[in-house]
């Protein structure tokens, strides 16, 4: 077969599979097949050691015009396939100016949050300054300068999670008392709200991972009736008039003496319901009289100054303003329930 003839059959083998190509990758690999380094010309090419040398100068012109047609056949159908590729893109990816955009989900305060902010505006209402201290805390703060030494069976009922023999999770806020007893001087008025930690289960009232809000004062010539003003004070402003507090005798190393106090039932106004169990109380802190001792391990001189502490528990407060039956409800990040306090 004669080098024209077989240029031509060659010709027609890229004319049917141009035909059959539907997108980049077939043709590339038609481009190979045909005027590639492998392909069907170069092939041709090398076949010409076997033209005697007066043949070769036209065969090889031939050759060099097949190539140069094959590619611009080859060029030809890759720019219309991208011009096709495009007018697709296009038509996918049309879109209608005219529709309303997408809103973006608005965020709302926790539950949590809007409890805390409401609290801690009460007491910086009566002068209180907010600090914050170290969740991961020396057992020496947590509970040694709060005297709870070692082995004291106070530890028992906050028992925690340890880093490791000095080290805990604190168990509550009240180390921030001794923080800031020994690193600034009276008068002190600050309270301190922030994440607790306790080996605790979990159920409907209680958490291993909870929220407390801590305060402290301390001054010449502080006396439980300032404890119990800046409580009913506190207890007014936040549920309004007629809410008041009840102090019972309680126990904490750290105060003497020392109280649970109780808030009049906002449901019921103190007449008794469910929520309180028929009591007309809810109790929602436990607080004292900086024990001198305390005051003395800290750097305070406690025949000059004395001074009030209270520690008051966030979720309950929450739970009682926003009428939560279940302390889980707080933690799950359930939209449903979140939503809510939009
Ligand atoms: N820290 C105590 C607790 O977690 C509460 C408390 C704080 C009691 C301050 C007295 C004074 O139970």
């Amino acid at each position: 077969m004669g080098m024209k003839e077989r240029i031509a059959e060659i010709q027609e083998l890229l004319v049917t599979e141009l035909n059959q190509v539907d997108g980049m990758q077939a043709l590339d690999a038609l481009r190979v097949k045909i005027v590639g380094k492998k392909g069907e010309l170069t092939a041709l090419l090398r076949g010409m050691g076997q033209l005697s040398p007066e043949e070769r100068p036209a065969a090889g012109q031939l050759i060099n015009e097949a190539r140069e047609k094959f590619t611009a056949m080859l060029d030809e159908k890759l720019a219309a396939i991208k011009a096709r590729d495009r007018e697709l893109a296009l038509q996918k990816e049309t879109i209608d100016v005219t529709q309303p955009a997408p809103q973006p989900q608005m965020g709302c305060e926790h539950p949590l949050t809007l409890a805390l902010n409401e609290v801690v505006d009460c007491f910086t209402g009566m002068g209180f300054e907010v600090v914050e201290g170290p969740e991961v805390e020396l057992d020496h703060f947590n509970f040694e300068l709060l005297n709870i030494p070692k082995n004291h069976p106070a530890r028992d009922a906050q028992d925690t999670f340890y880093i490791d023999d000095n080290i805990v999770l604190r168990t509550h806020t009240s180390p921030m008392q001794a923080r800031t007893m020994l690193s600034r001087k009276p008068p002190i008025r600050i309270i301190c709200p922030g994440r607790v930690y306790r080996a605790d289960e979990v159920d409907a009232t209680h958490s291993p991972v909870f929220h407390q809000l801590e305060g402290l004062v301390i001054d010449e010539d502080v006396t439980m009736a300032d404890l119990r003003g800046t409580l009913n004070a506190f207890a007014e402003r936040l549920y309004g008039k007629g809410i008041t507090t009840r102090f019972r005798p309680s126990f904490f190393p750290f105060t003497e003496p020392s109280a649970e106090v109780d808030l009049t039932c906002v449901s019921c106004k103190g007449k008794g319901c469910r929520i309180c169990k028929g009591t007309g109380w809810i109790e929602v802190l436990g607080c004292g009289m900086v024990n001198p001792k305390v005051l003395e391990m800290c750097g305070i001189d406690s025949k000059k100054y004395s001074g009030f502490a209270f520690g008051i528990g966030l979720e309950r407060i929450a739970m009682q303003r926003y009428s939560i039956p279940d302390m889980r409800l707080l933690y799950e990040g359930d939209m449903r329930f979140l939503g809510q306090f939009r």
